[in-house]
């Protein structure tokens, strides 16, 4: 049997390699791992953990909240306000950011995530999934503009989906490696580094029932595709939407594929679905990372400066050369 490699291993590698990850990002990445095995073992227990359904509040973006939402958002604070290596956090399921608590030692690092994606996944059991973004806390009080940071910024994102398996995927800038939870052994253990995109693909992700809402250059790049072999593209498309923004991720990350979230006319004043700080842009680093590409139809998602917290962005994401076309055809209708 080929020697398996844990994420605490690969973690101390990376400290003594070229990324030089610093030891308390190491303990943070360590704790979030954690966090994400505690929700997978709420989430496989589905009904019998009286995990499932509503929990009859809605969160700051007018959403219904999931009892998931709660607990994957509670697991998430709790694992990670005491251990000294942060000094706040943002979600998507809490209005303003958690500062930590002032008698637990501050930490120079801001953690902002997307406790529970693909919400409306849960109780049909179809792959959901923890999305987390890590930035470094420019200094003084810590408050919701700390975390109003470019994605260029980000020091490490990941994800974790709860899936058939359940695998962590990460990247500190190195590249990104995805690891599958060894549930027996309770760890994760690296099963993929150094992924890839590859830059052509023939799928394409994205809800075809707003299609009468698109602009012009989003309805133009579906059209040739679904024109298939006789159309301007001179071949056939294949088409997935999980609705769980992790697993069409995970999806491209392992075979690649475009996928797009992109704005449309029933909220013109809406840039998009998606959230930037915690959705978009920890997707982004991971996608360019494994060499695809990330843009809002204009411009690179890591580029944009964040206005507020919960700030929606346009998206468009994954192998590189249709990402690539998407934004020209957006250029071009500009
Ligand atoms: P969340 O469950 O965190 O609110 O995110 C859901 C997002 C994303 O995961 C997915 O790509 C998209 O919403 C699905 O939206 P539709 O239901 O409009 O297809
Ligand atoms: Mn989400
Ligand atoms: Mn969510």
């Amino acid at each position: 049997m080929s020697k398996r490699i844990s994420l605490t291993q690969y973690l101390i590698e990376q400290q003594r390699g070229t990324a030089q990850l610093p030891p308390q990002l190491r303990l943070l990445i360590e704790v979030v791992a954690r966090a994400c095995k505690s929700i997978a073992i709420s989430v496989n227990k589905g009904a019998l953990g009286d995990v499932l359904g509503t929990a009859g509040s809605e969160n700051v973006q007018g959403e219904v909240q999931k009892k998931l939402d709660i607990i994957a958002n509670d697991v998430l604070i709790e694992a990670n306000e005491w251990g000294g290596h942060l000094a706040g956090m943002a979600s998507e399921e809490m209005d303003d950011m958690h500062a930590v608590p002032l008698h637990y030692p501050q930490g120079e690092y801001l953690l902002l995530f997307d406790p529970l994606d693909g919400s409306s996944n849960i109780d049909v059991n179809v792959s959901i999934g923890t999305i987390f973004s890590v930035l470094k806390h420019q200094g003084g009080e810590v408050s919701n503009d700390s975390f109003l940071q470019a994605g260029t910024e980000q020091v490490c994102a990941g994800y974790c989906v709860y899936g058939p398996q359940t695998t962590l995927v990460l990247t500190v800038g190195q590249g990104v490696a995805m690891f599958t939870l060894d549930r027996e052994q309770g760890s994760f253990v690296l099963t993929q580094d150094q992924v890839q995109i590859p830059a052509d693909t023939k799928e394409f992700a994205i809800n075809m029932s707003n299609m009468r809402h698109w602009a012009d250059p989003v309805k133009r790049y579906i059209d040739e595709c679904l024109q298939g072999k006789e159309g301007a593209r001179g071949k056939d498309f294949n088409m997935r939407w999980v609705a769980s923004m992790v697993a069409d991720v995970h999806r491209i990350l392992t075979r690649g594929g475009v996928f797009m979230y992109p704005w449309d006319k029933r909220e013109p004043t809406k840039p998009g679905k998606l959230r930037l700080l915690y959705e978009a842009n920890p997707m982004s680093f991971l996608v360019e990372q494994a060499g695809g590409a990330s843009t809002n139809g204009l411009q690179r998602i890591l580029d944009l400066q964040p206005g507020q917290l919960h700030e929606r962005v346009s998206v468009v994401l994954g192998s590189k050369n249709e990402v690539d076309r998407v934004t020209a055809y957006h250029r071009e209708a500009q």
